[in-house]
């Protein structure tokens, strides 16, 4: 049975730039998941290091690191049923020359590099994450 869950959404800064932020929401709003708490921060690289800890041994960390402190972000806690699986299935792949059309990644990124949206891949990230970004479960 799907449960209510709680997931933590980012809109990556080429997103914001390039003003996809409301048409980015209002995906989520339409699959019927529910914006909970919502805020826009530049991110300080120590936090990026942190939430991207298992990808520190790759080469492209820095260039990551650098992306993700690049300008604002949109940070999200976004609720409802199958919320953290539901919200994946919207994103698309990470690498958008994988995401499929319809999906906000296949639509929006062309780069896997800068690819506009970030989301919890699982409930105990998801509870980190909420934890990291917005300091409350
Ligand atoms: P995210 O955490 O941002 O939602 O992405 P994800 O779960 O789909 O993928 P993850 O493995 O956690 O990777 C985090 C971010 O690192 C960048 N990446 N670049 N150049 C590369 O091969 C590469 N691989 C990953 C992407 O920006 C990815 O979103
Ligand atoms: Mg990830």
């Amino acid at each position: 049975m799907p449960q209510i869950e709680k997931t933590y959404i980012m809109i990556k800064p080429d997103a914001v730039r390039d003003r996809k932020i409301g048409e980015i929401i209002t995906r989520i709003e339409r699959s019927g998941l529910t914006i909970e708490r919502l805020d826009m921060a530049v991110l300080e690289p120590d936090v990026v290091r942190e939430h991207y800890a298992h990808l520190a041994d790759k080469p492209f960390f820095e260039n990551l690191v650098a992306f993700m402190t690049s300008g604002p972000v949109v940070k999200m806690v976004v609720s409802g049923l199958g919320a953290i699986g539901k919200m994946r299935t919207l994103m698309g792949a990470t690498n958008p020359l994988d995401a499929a059309p319809g999906t906000i990644r296949g639509d929006f990124a062309v780069d896997v590099n800068s690819n506009v949206i970030h989301g919890s891949d699982g409930p105990d990230t998801a509870k980190i994450e909420i934890e990291r970004f917005f300091g409350e479960a």
